[in-house]
This record gives C-alpha cells, structure tokens and sequence, in this order.
C-alpha cells in the first residue's frame, strides 16, 4: 500500500539531495505527508502541500490514510513500528500523542517559539509529552449540532435545548415529511459505528448528563454511574427510531451523505461538515443552522467533544529539518486561514477566530467560540499509550448498549470492571 521500496529509493535519494543541498549545489528534497481524506480534507492538504512546495524549491508526496480514526491509528503505529522512513509528516489525532510520541521529534528545535505560542496553549501543552514538543497544532474539532432551519421554521419548532426536545422534534418533523411524501426521511444522524467516532459521540452525551469523562484527571474510572446510564439509554431509544438503524454502521461522512442529501432534520458532526453543506451543489445550502449539542435534560449542560489533528515528524525521517518545515508552513497563520475558509477547519491560532473573512466564512467560528474552547476531552492524557484500549472498550460497549444486545446499567458496571484491569487497579 505504502510502495516501500519505492519510496525508500526516493527517500535516499532525498537525502543525497539535502547533502547536496547544504553544500551549496542546488537540490530539492522529498518529503512524504500523510492526511485524512474525509470530505474535502485530502484536497486541501494537497494544495497546501504543493504550494510550500513550490515556495521551498522541495518535492512533497501526500499519502491518504483511511477515514477512521482508528483505523489510522493501527496503520501509523505499524509503520512505525517498522522505523519505517515512508513518511516523514504524520498528520496525528489529538488523542495519540501520549500513544505515539517515542517515534516522533522534538519540534521546538525546529520551530521558533513565538510561533509556536501562537496557538491555543491547551493544545500545545496536550502536545508535550516529557517535555518534548512532538506536534505542532493544525485544526482543532469539537462536536455541533447542524439542524434544518428551513424544516423547524415550517413546523414552527425552536432550535431544541434538550436531547429530549430534540427527540421531540426530530419525531414529529420526521413523520410529517414522511406523510407528505419523503420516505427517507429521518429525524437525526450521528456516529455511531464501533470505532474512535462512537467514544466521542457517547462522551458528549454522557458529558451531557453530568456523567463525567469515563476515567477522570486524575486517573478515577467514573463510568459506572447512573447519568451515564441514563445518557446511553436515552441514546439506544434513538436507534430505528429517528435514526435509521444504519447509524449502528455510519461514520461522520455515512451521516454527512445522509443529512447533505436532504434527509435528516438534525445531524451530530465535525465542523468540516458545514464547508460542505453550503458548497453550490449542495441540496441544503442556505438551509442549515449549527448550534452547541444539547444538554442532557434541564440540569444537563451543552458540551461539545474535542477532537483535532496535529503534524508531527517522524523520528525516522531522512529529513527532519525539511520535513520540519513543511509542518511549519502548514500550521502558519496564512494556511490555517486558507483552510478555514475554503474547509471550514477550526484554527488553532486563537487569532483567527477574530479575523474577518473567516468569521464571514464560518459565522459559528465566533458564535460558538467558548463550544469550542471548553470542548471535553477524551480521556487521553490521564491513560496514556492505553489510551486505545480504554478507546475500544468503551465503544464497544456503547455499540453493544445501541445495538440493543445489553442494557446500559450492566454495561457501564461490566466496563468499569474492564477498565480496572486495563489500569492495574487506578494507575495507568
Ligand atoms: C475527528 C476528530 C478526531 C476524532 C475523530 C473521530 O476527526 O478531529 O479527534 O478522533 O473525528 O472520528
């Protein structure tokens, strides 16, 4: 897939031409970057890409990698595993530092720090693992609510507060569609497929309940407690329902196809979602509002899951200070507003998010800013290379709960027992 022997004989030859390169006769070298592909993602990182490029004089080859995150995750970890020299640019999920960092380089040897504290210091400091700098913020996430503006004015419905009055609504403008002859017709999508996706969708609406972060800062697994329960129950009731029984399947762009096409009311999903949705030939544009998700019933409170990727170097690139480089030009200012506009990708220079035409672009960018700095997180930092397993334990147990195989009181008490064993009794 990677065409190893391929890109071993252009990495060598790379680096003669950075040897080359610093002894004074011209050469350019080769860098090869890896980035997501869901929506117009792969795209806009080519253009960025080629334009660095073109300004540096160097040659640069961008790899997609699968849409699921963790499926990413167990490509990445066995080429690095191999101290393969493929890819010398790792575009990283937020989540993964404390899973990866061994195999990446200190950036801050290669980026000034005033750049660096450019961007959001939460990120930076998520980023810095035993001191190491080993990735350099690129776009941060958190999960909205996208709702049909157009369908809740016809029926005359407020912007739901509540998960319930979002079930409330979604049921009956699902079933008036229908009548009035849409048969696709659904009240909401959202992810729920078992993998990464799922871990923060469920997180949201546990957050959402007052039900904490699965395992806790400092280390406590909360999980097994009766808002996290209630949240998870409430979720279940939600599949065949007013969302197909396909979600148990769907992923952010499954639910994405879904919504853009015109057949769901409301829709759980990334920022990148609205770029496309107000795209030309999109059957929606116009018609979409987003607002923060909503709260587990009155005493509940809106959350959003933080999600975002990051560029990080490989240890085993042949040119880290090339490759260094090309990460530095991709982070900057100017590109993360490129990307902003044109993909609507969250900065993660806080910056931007008074800048003009990328509020013109993306209106919830200002509107929804506190969302998306008091985003929850996963808890990643506190689990560290378990984090994965942790991952994984938790979304299956929620598909297990959606799917309708277990109810969500045992399995929350079942994986808080899972979790036990994974953390050695509380320390991880
Ligand atoms: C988005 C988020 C990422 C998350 C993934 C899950 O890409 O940015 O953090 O892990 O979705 O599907």
């Amino acid at each position: 897939m990677l065409r190893r022997l391929e890109s071993c004989v252009l990495a060598a030859a790379a680096g003669i031409a950075v040897t080359l390169g610093t002894i004074g006769i011209a050469g350019a070298a080769n860098v090869t970057l890896s980035c997501g592909a869901v929506g117009l993602e792969l795209e806009i990182c080519k253009e960025g890409a080629e334009a660095w490029a073109a300004k540096s004089g160097n040659h640069v080859e961008v790899i997609s990698t699968p849409n699921s995150a963790t499926e990413r995750l167990a490509l990445y970890q066995q080429i690095l595993a191999a101290n393969s020299a493929d890819i010398d640019v790792f575009q990283i999920d937020v989540i993964w530092p404390g899973i990866l960092a061994d195999h990446f380089i200190d950036l801050s040897k290669y980026i000034p720090q005033e750049e660096i504290d450019q961007h959001f210091k939460a990120i930076v400091e998520n980023n810095t693992v035993d001191g190491r700098f080993i990735a350099m913020p690129w776009f941060t996430d958190a999960g909205l609510l996208y709702y049909r503006k157009d369908l809740l004015d016809k029926y005359d419905r407020p912007v739901p507060r509540t998960w319930q009055e979002l079930e409330e609504t979604a049921r009956l403008i699902q079933a008036a569609e229908r009548e009035a002859g849409n048969p696709k017709m659904w009240g909401f999508v959202y992810q729920a497929k078992a993998y990464e996706g799922l871990t923060v969708d469920a997180l949201e609406w546990i957050d959402s309940w007052r039900g904490g972060t699965i395992v806790e800062p400092d280390g406590t697994i909360s999980i097994n407690n009766p808002r996290a329960a209630a949240a998870l129950t409430w979720a279940a009731g939600t599949v065949g329902t007013i969302a197909p029984e396909g979600v148990l399947n769907y992923a952010e762009e499954e639910s994405r196809g879904v919504f853009q096409s015109g057949n769901a009311v409301f829709m759980r999903n990334w920022p990148y979602a609205w770029a496309l949705s107000q795209a030309e030939d999109s059957p929606i544009r116009g018609k979409v509002g987003v607002v923060a998700l909503p709260k587990g019933g009155p005493d509940g409170k809106h959350t959003g899951g933080l999600g975002g990727w990051q560029l990080a170097v490989s240890k085993y690139s042949e040119n880290p200070e090339v490759a260094a480089d090309l990460v530095r030009y991709l982070t900057s200012y100017d590109e993360q507003k490129r990307r902003a506009i044109k993909g609507s990708y969250n900065p993660t220079i806080e910056a931007l998010y008074r800048d003009p035409e990328v509020l013109a672009a993306v209106p919830f960018f200002g509107s929804l800013f506190d969302t998306f700095v008091n985003a929850v997180a996963r808890p990643s930092r506190v689990t560290g290379a378990k984090y994965n397993q942790v991952s994984a334990e938790f979304f299956n147990a929620v598909h297990a709960v959606l799917s309708g195989e277990i109810d969500a009181k045992t399995a929350v008490a079942q994986l808080e027992r899972k979790l036990e064993r994974i953390s050695r009794g509380g320390r991880w």
